[in-house]
């Protein structure tokens, strides 16, 4: 089905210097994206960590209009949900492996002030997500298993889009659908034929000789 939305990149600073991130987001910026995507990470719920809501406070003071599309990969993410909020994210996306009141943790979320997302591990069937479908702004399918940036896209993950993308208009609903790991120009078209409107990228944006171009060759209709 054609998505309800149009299509939107999410640069990732996964893939930016750690040591200076201001520059990513200035290439974000710069490449005229509206979101940027923060992927948080514990070392329990992935095997690596990233960074915190300070770091996210501080991307703030750079720049107050890029959405901040940010993807919790935490054991208990309804620790922490406020301290982004307070940080300046404008959504927040938790995961619907761990153990954790996940519709209370998706209400809080929304009584904060941001919108809500839920997001699939590859193994994870879309049936997992079904009871929060019309509780989220957003529908985040792991195309990679979460942890490191620069992996190649699993292939199998699309039937898992198109099944979330037909709940989506047979129940007349308007999450967007993200997916985000291994995210190129080769693989992002067939995500949005599949019913992908929101894509994430970290290495192919980053590393692409020209950001700009990248991102209105994925941005563009039609494809
Ligand atoms: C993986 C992260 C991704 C990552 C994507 O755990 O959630 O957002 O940054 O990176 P690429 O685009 O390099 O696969
Ligand atoms: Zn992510």
């Amino acid at each position: 089905m054609p998505s309800p939305h149009p299509t939107i990149l999410a640069p990732s600073v996964l893939a930016g210097d750690h040591a200076c991130l201001a520059p990513a987001i200035e290439t974000a910026a710069n490449a005229s994206a509206q979101w940027l995507h923060l992927d948080i990470m514990d070392g329990h719920f992935v095997p690596n960590l990233s960074f915190g809501p300070q770091t996210v406070a501080d991307l703030r003071k750079r720049n107050k209009t890029l959405y901040f599309d940010t993807h919790l990969m935490l054991a208990n993410p309804d620790k922490h949900i406020e301290a982004f909020i307070k940080a300046g994210s404008n959504n927040v996306t938790v995961h619907v492996e761990p153990d954790y009141d996940i519709a209370e943790t998706l209400r809080r979320i929304r009584t904060l002030g941001a919108y809500r997302g839920i997001a699939l591990n590859p193994g994870t069937p879309a049936e997992a997500a079904r009871p929060f479908l019309r509780d989220v702004e957003l529908v985040l399918v792991m195309t990679v298993w979460p942890g490191f940036g620069g992996q190649s896209f699993i292939e199998d993950t699309l039937g898992k889009i198109r099944q979330l993308d037909r709940w989506r208009a047979e129940d007349e609903l308007a999450f967007r659908l993200e997916v985000d790991g291994g995210i190129d120009l080769q693989t992002a078209p067939r995500c949005k034929a599949a019913g992908v409107d929101t894509l994430v990228a970290g290495t192919a944006f980053f590393k692409s000789p020209d950001p700009a171009a990248f991102l209105r060759a994925i941005e563009t209709p039609g494809d």
